[in-house]
């Protein structure tokens, strides 16, 4: 198993054609010229800007996934997207139950655990998103709340090669607002303690952290014990910031060395 970190720039709905092949060309350009053993980056474009991202990076070490699935393989289900059309379009991941999906959508845990299991299926990782809202930090409820998203969304079929879970503090996405050291260190424990009663050789599962990760921060939450990598939505828009973000890894490295 891979000990390298895993970058995942989650773009949302962010991107038009151009701005889109001008970021992907900048990072497949980097990603050719620096070959790095210390991470593995992954973007994650609207589902238009698929086909487009991974034909421009495909023959770099840079993987790419979307950012949702349906739990059906194919079917009525007007505007929905599945598992295997992803994978058909060279998907490696999918991102799924992300807060702004739970909140935006009503996407319950059941269904995030049903589409974790369509995307395992068609051969992606899901990378299963949690993470708890303010008032539920300040009431004291975050662990609670964690856990149990993580009991119903992880499915009984994750493995280490196939799921990676994301620990994202509502209050931290988009807003500036990191969460301190020590709270990600508690968190990704915790996760890691449960993730482990359910998953078997769950030591080796990636823990992701996201919440207002930036080339400034990266360095030091990479460094975090049980910190796999990061999930990046706003600095994951400049190809500039991105790169410096994965660069970190090896920063982290040192560090913990
Ligand atoms: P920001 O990096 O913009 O805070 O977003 C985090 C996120 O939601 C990634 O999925």
């Amino acid at each position: 198993m891979s000990v390298a970190k895993l970058i995942v720039g989650n773009w949302k709905m962010n991107g038009l054609l151009d701005d889109s092949r001008t970021r992907a060309q900048e990072l497949a350009d980097a990603a050719r010229n620096h070959k790095s053993a210390d991470f593995e980056m992954v973007l994650c474009p609207p589902a238009p800007l698929i086909a487009m991202v991974g034909d421009i990076v495909k023959d770099t070490d840079i993987k790419w996934g979307a950012q949702d699935c349906h739990e059906q393989v194919s079917g009525a289900h007007t505007g929905d997207i599945s598992a295997q059309m992803l994978k058909d379009l060279g998907c490696s991941y999918v991102i799924l139950g992300h807060s702004e999906r739970r909140q935006n959508h009503g996407e319950t845990s059941a269904q995030v655990n049903a589409k974790a299991q369509a995307a395992q299926a068609a051969g992606l990782i899901a990378i299963i998103c949690i993470g708890e809202t303010d008032a539920q930090r300040s009431a004291g409820k975050a662990d609670e709340v964690v856990t149990e998203q993580l009991r119903a969304s992880v499915p009984e079929t994750a493995t280490p090669e196939n799921t990676v879970i994301a620990y994202e503090p509502i209050w931290a996405i988009g807003t500036g607002k990191t969460a301190s050291a020590d709270d990600i260190r508690h968190m990704h424990a915790l996760i890691r303690a449960k993730a482990s009663e359910k998953v078997k050789n769950g030591a080796w599962l990636k823990l992701l952290y996201g919440g207002s990760v930036k080339q400034g921060n990266a360095g030091e939450i990479l460094h975090i014990a049980n910190v796999d990598g990061v999930l990046v939505g706003g600095a994951s828009l400049k190809s500039g910031e991105f790169w410096g973000i994965a660069q970190a890894s090896a920063e982290g490295k040192a560090l913990s060395a």
